[in-house]
């Protein structure tokens, strides 16, 4: 692999933004520019550029590839190929891993809590719970695409939903709708470098009667988070879980409700393209660039 001097040349993945738009991923030049800063030449390269050589870089970090869940199959061969010439942050094997939700059913099998989950392929016969609130999204998508919360009396809706998933293809999940979202909002834990980076809040997404098909706010009323011990020690529990270990990744985020219990459960385990959120927590800036620097050596 080349590199100048001991200039790392660290490659950070995104998406293409629609002609004329810029890129929604906040991170990324704050990232860039601090990677640059640190002495590392960083370039911002779209993942489905077939013109880049991956083997010149001595790292590539897959920042924000928000695409990727509509381009399940190319992104995942571009992962595979990507790993084969250099190191790629996240490995492949953890990328695939976690690029369909039927995780959270390991997750459950390692005996991590999470938040209770059924699976509803193509062709699967339809049940769905008759006495709670409940949710329908699909195991592979990004910003709260095709997810909705019903009431045992909106079944039709929820069927439609369904049908329209597996017609493209989707396996659903199906999900009590876990209240303590309401109040208590959801957390997200992010990790860096093997350590906690910081932690954030989110508001509920899914608001009562939002059309499965409806553009949703992925990341209401956004604030900063000091994590329970509680919280800490769920997230360690997914992260022990995760196929190869916690020591192979350089990134994690791992969100959390309370269930009924009170008690929090991972909602979702974040290993690909996690959104940092440097914007609200710009201390975190070194941190990332050291860990990044560290594992392009
Ligand atoms: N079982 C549930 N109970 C309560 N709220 C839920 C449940 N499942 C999903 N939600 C709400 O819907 C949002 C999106 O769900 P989820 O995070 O699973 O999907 P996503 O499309 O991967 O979202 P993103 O990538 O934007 O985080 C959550 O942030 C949460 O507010
Ligand atoms: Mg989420």
């Amino acid at each position: 692999m080349a590199r100048t001097a001991d200039r790392a040349r660290i490659a950070l993945a995104t998406y293409r933004p629609e002609e004329g738009e810029t890129s929604a991923d906040r991170d990324l030049p704050v990232l860039r520019a601090a990677l640059e800063e640190a002495g590392a030449e960083a370039a911002v390269v779209h993942w489905d550029d077939s013109a880049v050589d991956w083997a010149a870089f001595d790292l590539v970090v897959i920042r924000s590839t928000w695409d990727y869940s509509r381009r399940l199959a190319e992104f995942v061969a571009w992962v595979e190929r990507c790993a084969k010439v250099t190191r790629l942050a996240n490995p492949a094997d953890v990328v695939r891993w976690n690029s369909d939700k039927r995780y959270v059913g390991d997750l459950a099998a390692a005996g991590v809590p999470v938040v209770p989950t059924r699976y509803l392929a193509p062709g699967d016969p339809v049940e769905l719970p008759g006495d709670t609130e409940f949710v329908v999204k699909p195991t592979a998508g990004a910003g709260a695409r095709y997810a909705a919360r019903y009431l045992p009396g909106e079944r039709e809706t929820a069927v439609r939903q369904l049908a329209r998933m597996h017609a493209e293809g989707l396996t659903a999940m199906v999900q009590p709708y876990l209240k303590g979202v309401d109040v208590r909002g959801e957390r997200a834990l992010q990790f860096y470098g093997g350590r906690l980076l910081h932690a954030s809040r989110k508001g509920a997404v899914l608001e009562p009667g939002t059309p499965f098909d409806g553009d949703k706010v992925p990341h209401p009323r956004l604030e900063v988070w000091e994590p329970s011990a509680a919280e800490l020690a769920v997230a360690g529990r997914a992260l022990a879980a995760v196929p190869g270990g916690p020591d192979a990744l350089l990134y994690a985020r791992v969100d959390l409700v309370d269930g009924d219990d009170g008690e929090p459960r991972v909602m979702e385990l974040e290993l690909i393209e996690p959104n940092l959120f440097l914007w609200l927590h710009p201390g975190s800036v070194p941190a990332v660039v050291e860990a990044v620097l560290r594992a392009a050596l």
